[in-house]
């Protein structure tokens, strides 16, 4: 007699299939759901802890495998949906309505390239199909504005049943709120810290940032105000350090590093993005320079004792990019540059659902 088919019996040929990250059940970490069975067709839900999930196809042809060697199963139709567990784990913040994952893009002095990382991380999860934001608190230097190419961009404020909000700029798929909108770049910064608070939490809650799986913050340098408003006024999903090679910086992003791991909410550090890590000159663009000597981010990452999201050659062209308002993983994706920041999104995005479930 052939096997009836029913719900259970496909969730017990699920039960070997596992989360290649989390290296669990996807049965048991109660990811897939609705489970129907009519005549030979079979469907169910797949819930993924993150929209941008690196693995989703893999996961998704496993599952199918999976239930077409039941006898009887004819078609596999799998619904593919994302839930975020953040503000679930954090009851006593109370999050940005609609905004899953909040994370913060810091280091521990200017200069070492945080806000390239952030603008291509934000259009690098955007193009693998995330709703992005990204929220400059860099007062010091806010130049994402013209990394987006949206240097004249002006967000507009509106009236809602809340009071006024500003309405992101937006572009290759972000929406932007940025310092840079609102100060003159001729004018030096004379805020101090209680004013810089109150901005970067009328940024944060007042500001249609609508549906978002991730809202990236491009930190000003160091480990100021910013870093404990921040930590005070929302659940952040994780934190990025982003540093180069030299000691100097290295030291600077232990300090920014502390900041964040003595607050009274302890936030998940993802790990270091390791910047300007070796050399390629643009007329060799097959050659690399260690100038820092080779392995130099895994021995950060040792020295550091976090793991490593990635390394990023110096190279012109991420300079270019950025000057000229088109972020490199757009403007020349098939760049070690790029390539490296795509991969670093990746990882950023797998990081954030396993510290999410931890
Ligand atoms: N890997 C890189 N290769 C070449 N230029 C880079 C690289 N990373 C950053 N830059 C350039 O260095 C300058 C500082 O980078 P930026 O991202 O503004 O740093 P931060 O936000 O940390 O102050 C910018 O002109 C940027 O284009
Ligand atoms: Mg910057």
């Amino acid at each position: 007699m052939p096997t009836m088919l029913d719900t259970r019996v496909i969730l017990e040929v699920l039960r070997p299939v596992q989360d290649p990250e989390l290296r669990k059940s996807l049965v048991d970490l109660n990811m897939i759901r609705n489970v129907r069975v009519e005549g030979s067709q079979v469907s169910f839900t797949l819930v993924l802890t993150t929209p941008a999930c690196p693995l989703r196809l893999f996961i998704v042809e496993e599952c199918e495998k999976a239930v077409k060697s039941l006898p009887g199963v004819e078609t596999v139709e799998v619904e593919v949906t994302a839930e975020t567990p953040q503000q679930k784990a954090l009851p006593d913040r109370a999050g940005i309505a609609g905004v899953k994952n909040i994370l913060a893009i810091t280091s521990g002095k200017g200069g070492v390239g945080k806000s390239t990382v952030s603008v291509n991380v934000a259009v690098a999860l955007a193009l693998m199909g995330a709703k992005v934001g990204l929220l400059d608190a860099d007062i010091y230097g806010p130049n994402t504005p013209m990394m987006l190419g949206l240097a004249n961009a002006y967000p507009t404020v509106k009236q809602s049943p809340t009071g006024e909000v500003l309405e992101p700029a937006f572009n290759y798929g972000v929406k932007l709120v940025s310092m840079g909108f609102f100060i003159d770049p001729d004018q030096p910064v004379i805020w101090r810290g209680p004013m810089l608070d109150a901005r970067i939490r009328q940024f944060l809650y007042q500001t249609d940032w609508g549906e978002l799986d991730y809202l990236l913050v491009d930190m000003p340098p160091g480990t100021g105000d910013a870093q404990l408003t921040m930590g005070q006024a929302v659940p952040m999903a994780g934190v990025v350090i982003v540093t180069t090679p030299q000691s100097v910086a290295l030291q600077d992003a232990r300090r920014g590093l502390r900041m964040f791991q003595r607050m009274p909410n302890p936030v998940p550090i993802l790990g270091i993005v390791e910047n300007m890590s070796y050399f390629i000159p643009p007329d060799l663009p097959d050659h690399q320079y260690d100038i820092f000597g080779s392995g130099g981010g895994e021995k950060t990452s040792k020295e550091l004792d976090l793991p490593l999201l990635g390394c990023i050659p110096l190279e012109m062209s991420l300079r270019e990019g950025g000057d000229r308002g088109i972020p490199i993983v757009i403007d020349v994706p098939e760049s070690a540059s790029a390539k490296a920041l795509m991969a670093i999104a990746q990882q950023i995005a797998a990081r954030v659902s396993v510290a999410a479930l931890a």
